[in-house]
Order: C-alpha cells, then sequence, then structure tokens
C-alpha cells in the first residue's frame, strides 16, 4: 500500500522543527501554505527541517511558540543548528512550499499567507548570508519537503509522485451495505452523549458525572492521560481525577471525558483512510475542537462548551466510511490532493455517500441536540443548516483553516465558496483571519504522538 511511503519516515510537524546528524531516516515536512526550510552543513553533518506557518505574530491573544513564526522560528532553527555543531559559514539552504492550497477564494489570494512566510524567509536567510541553493515555493499544491539525513540531501516531491494511479476497483455500495456499514458503528457510550447535553445546560449540576467518571477506571487512567498531555497542557502534572477537578473544575473534565470516549469509539473505527498519520482521525477531532473552543470564546457567539464538543464530533460520519476510504486511498488522495475535488464530492462519487451524509444518520440516531446535528451534517455547507447555523458556519471556518494549516496529512480539501457568508454570519471581517489562523492548536505541531493517550 502506498502509504507505506509515508509511515517510514519522520514528520516534521506544522509549527516544529527537527535537527539531526547523519544516520538512516528521513526527515519529511508535508506543505501547503506552509513554508518548509531545509539547512544543513554537510561538513558537519548536521541538517534540519523548519516547518513554518506564518509570517510573523498577528497579535498577542497568548504565548505561542516561537516555532510556528518565520521571524521568530527561523531565527530560533539556525541558533539550533549552531549548537548542534553546523557553522553559518557552511550553511545552504532549501526553501519549499507556501502555496495557494485547494481551490482558491479572493479571500486566499488577498491573505496569501504562505507567499508572505516564504518572503520573511528569503529576507531572513539572506540577513543571515545563508545561500539558498533551491527554492520552490508558490504554487498552487502541496508538496513534500524530505531530507535524507545520511546524505544530508534535500528532495522537494510534488504530491502525485509519492501516490502514483493506481487502478482501483471499488465497487460502490449499494443502499443495503450502506445502512449496514452505518449501523455497524458502535455508538460513543450513554454517558459521553448524556455529557454532551447536560454540558450545554447552564443549569445542571455536574457533580454526580465527575463522579461517575472516576469510578470508571479505563476513562479516569484515559482522562488523566489527556489532561497531563501537551494537548492540554496544564503546565503541571495531575495525579487524580479530583486533583483534575479542582484545576480545571468539573467542566472541563466531562469535555475532557468526552474527549476520551470519543479517542475509544474512533480507535475502535480507525483504518487511517483519512489521514496520513496513525491515529488521525481523533487528532483531527480534538484539534478542530480545540480550535472551535477558542474561536467561540473569542467571538462570543455560541457557547465555547458546545462548540468544543460539536468540533470533536463534527466528522463523526467519516467513522462509518473509514474502512471504505482506506481501500481506495490513492484514489481519495488524487482526487482531493492533486485534482481539486473536494471530499463530500469524491465521496459521494467513489462510495455513493458523504461523511457528513453518514455523521447526519449516526447524530440522528443517538439523538444529539440539533446543534451539534447542525455542526455534523453540514461543516461542509453551512447554507444548508436550518437550525444551528452559526455552530455549522463557526466549525465550516475552522475545518477551512485547519485544511490551510495541516496541509496534506488530511484527505480534506475544503472548499472556501462559503467562507464569506460564513465569517459574516459569524461578525468577522476578512482583516481578522490572520488573527483566527493564530487560534489554530498549538499542540497540533507537536504531531498526534504527542496527543494520544495510551492504548
Ligand atoms: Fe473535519
Ligand atoms: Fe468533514
Amino acid at each position: 500500500m502506498m502509504k507505506q511511503m509515508f509511515l517510514g519516515t519522520e514528520y516534521v510537524d506544522s509549527g516544529c522543527y527537527a535537527i539531526s546528524g547523519r544516520r538512516k531516516a528521513v526527515l519529511q515536512a508535508v506543505l501547503g501554505t506552509c513554508v518548509g526550510v531545509v539547512i544543513r552543513d554537510r561538513e558537519a553533518g548536521i541538517g534540519g527541517i523548519c516547518h513554518l506557518l506564518l509570517p510573523e505574530p498577528a497579535g498577542t491573544y497568548e504565548a505561542w511558540p516561537k516555532e510556528r513564526y518565520a521571524t521568530t522560528g527561523l531565527p530560533l532553527f539556525i541558533a539550533d543548528l549552531e549548537a548542534h555543531g553546523a557553522s553559518k559559514k557552511r550553511m545552504e539552504a532549501f526553501v519549499a512550499g507556501g502555496a495557494l492550497v485547494g481551490p482558491i477564494s479572493n479571500l486566499d489570494l488577498e491573505l496569501d499567507v504562505g507567499g508572505r512566510t516564504a518572503e520573511k524567509v528569503f529576507e531572513i536567510l539572506a540577513k543571515e548570508g545563508i545561500p539558498v541553493v533551491r527554492s520552490e515555493t508558490g504554487g498552487y499544491f502541496t508538496c513534500n519537503l524530505r531530507l535524507d539525513l545520511s546524505a544530508m540531501e534535500p528532495e522537494i516531491i510534488p504530491p502525485e509522485d509519492l501516490i502514483p494511479a493506481t487502478e482501483i476497483d471499488l465497487k460502490k455500495p449499494t443502499e443495503e451495505e450502506l445502512n449496514s456499514l452505518i449501523s455497524r458503528v458502535r455508538p460513543i457510550p450513554q454517558i459521553a452523549l448524556k455529557i454532551t447535553r447536560m454540558i450545554q445546560d447552564e443549569q445542571s449540576d455536574l457533580k454526580d458525572l465527575a463522579q461517575e467518571i472516576r469510578q470508571d477506571q479505563v476513562i479516569a487512567a484515559k482522562v488523566l492521560n489527556l489532561c497531563n498531555s501537551a494537548f492540554i497542557g496544564l503546565g503541571r502534572k495531575v495525579r487524580s481525577i479530583d486533583e483534575a477537578i479542582l484545576v480545571l473544575g468539573d467542566k472541563t473534565l466531562l469535555q475532557i471525558a468526552v474527549s476520551a470516549y470519543v479517542e475509544i469509539f474512533y480507535s475502535s473505527h480507525n483504518h487511517d483512510g483519512y489521514s496520513l498519520c496513525k491515529g488521525g482521525l481523533f487528532h483531527h477531532a480534538v484539534g478542530m475542537a480545540r480550535l472551535c473552543e477558542r474561536l467561540a470564546r473569542k467571538l462570543k457567539v455560541v457557547p465555547p462548551e458546545v462548540a468544543y464538543t460539536a468540533g470533536l464530533l463534527h466528522d463523526i460520519g467519516r467513522a462509518a466510511l473509514d474502512q471504505y476510504v482506506c481501500k481506495a486511498f490513492p484514489l481519495f488522495y488524487r482526487r482531493t490532493q492533486v485534482g481539486e475535488e473536494s471530499l463530500t464530492e469524491a465521496e459521494q462519487d467513489l462510495i455513493g455517500i458523504s461523511h457528513t451524509e453518514a455523521g447526519r444518520r449516526l447524530a440522528e440516531a443517538w439523538e444529539l441536540p440539533n446543534i451539534l446535528q447542525a455542526a455534523i451534517c453540514c461543516h461542509h455547507n453551512p447554507s444548508q443548516a436550518k437550525k444551528g447555523k452559526t455552530m455549522a458556519c463557526l466549525v465550516y471556518v475552522c475545518e477551512v483553516l485547519m485544511s490551510r494549516f495541516n496541509t496534506g496529512l488530511e484527505l480534506e480539501n475544503m472548499s472556501p465558496a462559503h467562507m464569506e457568508s460564513s465569517m459574516k454570519t459569524l461578525g468577522l471581517g476578512p482583516h481578522m483571519l490572520p488573527k483566527m489562523a493564530e487560534l489554530v492548536p498549538a499542540y497540533i505541531s507537536l504531531g498526534p504522538g504527542a496527543l494520544m493517550t495510551d492504548r
């Protein structure tokens, strides 16, 4: 299977850099809007990749990791290379990425985040006196920047060369087979659904639920693991559920408990069809949950706790289709990443149902609140939402942001067609987009390994 080509390498996620001496391994950054910089000192045998998200900090919303911005991350990377024994006099740079990815909207052209990041990178490299041996920036597609550490040789590869066209005989399931595919999805436990309903209700007393979590050993252990992961970033270790309640409060603890249930749910359905990284469905869900919550907190248009749950559950339909998508991964990859088809169009065409429709059927069967149903079935086209439109718009905007800044790891090609109207619904002007990009959770850059709890 072609995906093995990806899995054999060490990924450098967005907002991160990696430095190494010579060894038998390949570093790789999958780049879309982001810009990747390889710097090597062949004589010292030291090199690395720096994967930058944005040109420079747009505000002071939070103390974001310096590694994600060109103006702060690149100097850090260069200094760290020197600390590892590389000499600035011998350094050589290779730059890639900064593309306008997916279907292009006026907003993208106006902002051209990738182009501005690349500009900053070239400026800094010139100032530091580091020659650029090769650069391939701009354009409209994702690319892969790789560094073979044994030879200290970089490579810039377009995605179509990584996943060659393969003849796949994909038999569309019949309506009956589709129904059984959806009915086989093991539901999220009742308690998790109860929590999602109660979190919405300001009046409800959450104490009893917290007690229930404390008594379920498996979930309590997972909750503690998540509390101590980079995902929550408490900055201190919590050793018990009681301590976690004290630090986080009942509501947040219960949100984390729902995340733990969703992790179990996804891990039992995840065949890595939608994602190139292990545990991709949960990684994406939890990243979206954090982003939706942050944006909701900033905009005050929907309750942040509910936005978190909406982000967590928005792609539940993928659980039903993941096995199918996995079988035809190269086909889906070509159509959504190399071609310009949206994921829902490709699903509709190849399987006969989209993950949003599969999600709608699951959400209805599980009797999720209307606002969550809207997020699940309309997050690719919020104009279709009758109830819960604001939430659908919020999740859509977050999905577009995620697909722009975490390109390549997900089989997502979000159409920006609804961006302007959704931003309007949320009371956002186009000038707010760089600030919104800053809300993309920092821990995403740590990769799924930093996020997953023990299995
Ligand atoms: Fe999504
Ligand atoms: Fe989706």
